[in-house]
């Protein structure tokens, strides 16, 4: 609608016609042309491999600019939230639309602590599963079966039963992932501590009295805290678009944050922190000459891992408050941490360069996070993994805002067939 009430349109006009579609605005006046009458009236379908121009769905949780570089979750500055909220907060924010206050935190703290626990069954499975196996694949599997081990929980329409599996879900990811991860590196598993709060626990059951205590130990709390807030959400990425697309089918929330973490695993998507990791250990292996690097990348031998975004065309607001992180976490280690000192070189040089800079490749959120989970003591494997925690209630919030969506439909894209037109069977010899 315009100012004046009349209902806006665009002019489509084609070979044998034209058509009107209606322009819709969302509330910070970015405008939408819709295209759902199009094959209808036109007998045409929108082509857009990839969903790069294509809004899916209105969304209310989190708002990007990415020519501007702004993130804002439920319409709050990611930088305040960074620095004012916990990320049990940001989960309650993102999950029911607000901040909670004390006593509302209390009451979804606490259950997210009665929560905690896995059943016995659910031990020896993940005793089961492959040592060496990767931890995202191994979480994956884990998460699924929790609809079998919690079936009150898994009907969508049931508000009770929705309420049940949130906080099932957001209370025993992370006890899976500890669990994982210890059994990766042959320690016997930790058991929850209803004494911690959530990102304590989390670390104390990843790695027992190792971390988490004296001063070291609360400045990775307050490290891992703010790392799982700036990913906590991030609009219509690949994971959360994925959990869209199997909770449209009213799959259960078990089942589609398993597609999510699926789709977060790929090198392009949340795998990406690993792979920055990689290729900084690559540069250093070949004597750490930073120019001779980036003259590979751009005769495109390489990939510079961890610049570039397809919606940020400026900084990544995130990357700047990880830098900062990576920066206090890194003056506080016993010596200098050579990857972190390399990554600082290669973002310098990258950013001066205007083969980049043309090109609006600027640092994104995987680029320092890899420095700082590794001086924190986990493998390059957990990097995904740890993604996948943070972003947990970004694909709770989107899952339940389409389950409460009464316009919500099953996602069915069209295609554009390109093969072969009828042509005769050959029949048998
Ligand atoms: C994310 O946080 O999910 C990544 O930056 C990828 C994206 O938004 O497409």
């Amino acid at each position: 609608m315009s100012e004046d009430g009349k209902e806006r349109t665009a002019e489509l006009q084609y070979d044998d016609g034209a058509l009107r579609l209606p322009v819709l605005t969302g509330s910070e006046g970015d405008e939408a042309i819709e295209v759902k009458t199009l094959l209808a009236k036109a007998g045409k379908v929108a082509l857009d491999p990839g969903f790069v121009n294509t809004a899916s769905c209105r969304s209310a949780i989190t708002y990007i600019d990415g020519d501007a570089g702004i993130l804002r979750y439920r319409g709050y500055p990611i930088q305040e939230l960074a620095t004012g909220s916990s990320f049990i907060e940001v989960c309650h924010l993102l999950i029911y639309g607000e901040l909670p206050g004390p006593g509302e935190l209390k009451e979804f703290a606490d259950k997210l602590k009665v929560n905690a626990g896995i059943p016995e069954e659910m031990r020896t499975l993940l005793d089961a599963f492959p040592r060496n196996g990767h931890p995202m694949t191994l979480l994956g599997s884990a998460i699924n079966t929790l609809a079998a081990y919690y079936s009150d929980s898994v009907d969508p329409s049931d508000p009770d039963q929705v309420e049940l599996a949130t906080i099932r879900l957001l209370a025993k990811l992370p006890t899976i992932a500890a669990h994982i991860y210890r059994n990766s590196v042959g320690e016997q598993p930790v058991e929850p501590d209803a004494s911690l709060d959530y990102v304590e626990n989390f670390l104390h059951m990843t790695f027992g009295q190792e971390k988490g205590q004296g001063e070291l130990g609360s400045l990775f709390v307050k490290a891992m805290d703010l790392l799982l807030i700036l990913h906590a959400d991030h609009e219509q990425n690949c994971s959360t678009a994925t959990v869209r697309v199997v909770g449209s089918s009213q799959a259960d929330m078990y089942g589609s944050v398993t597609g999510g973490i699926n789709a977060l695993f790929g090198p392009l998507h949340g795998g990406a922190n690993q792979a920055v990791l990689e290729m900084l250990e690559e540069i250093r292996q070949s004597g750490g000459d930073i120019d001779a690097f980036l003259e590979r990348v751009k005769a495109r031998e390489t990939r510079l891992m961890g610049f570039g975004h397809r919606v940020y065309k400026n900084f990544d607001p995130r990357s700047k408050e990880i830098k900062g992180l990576a920066s206090q976490i890194l003056a506080n280690q016993e010596r200098p941490d050579e990857l972190f000192e390399l990554a600082l070189r290669l973002e310098s040089k990258a950013l001066a360069d205007s083969y980049f800079t043309e090109r609006k490749l600027y640092p994104n959120v995987d680029f320092y996070t890899g420095v700082i989970y590794r001086a924190m003591g986990f493998p390059t494997n957990m990097f995904t993994v740890l993604f996948a925690i943070g972003r947990l209630p970004g694909w709770i919030a989107h899952w339940r805002e389409q389950a409460a969506d009464s316009s919500a439909r099953i996602a069915r894209p069209r295609q554009l067939y390109t093969g072969p037109a009828e042509r005769a069977y050959p029949g048998h010899a």
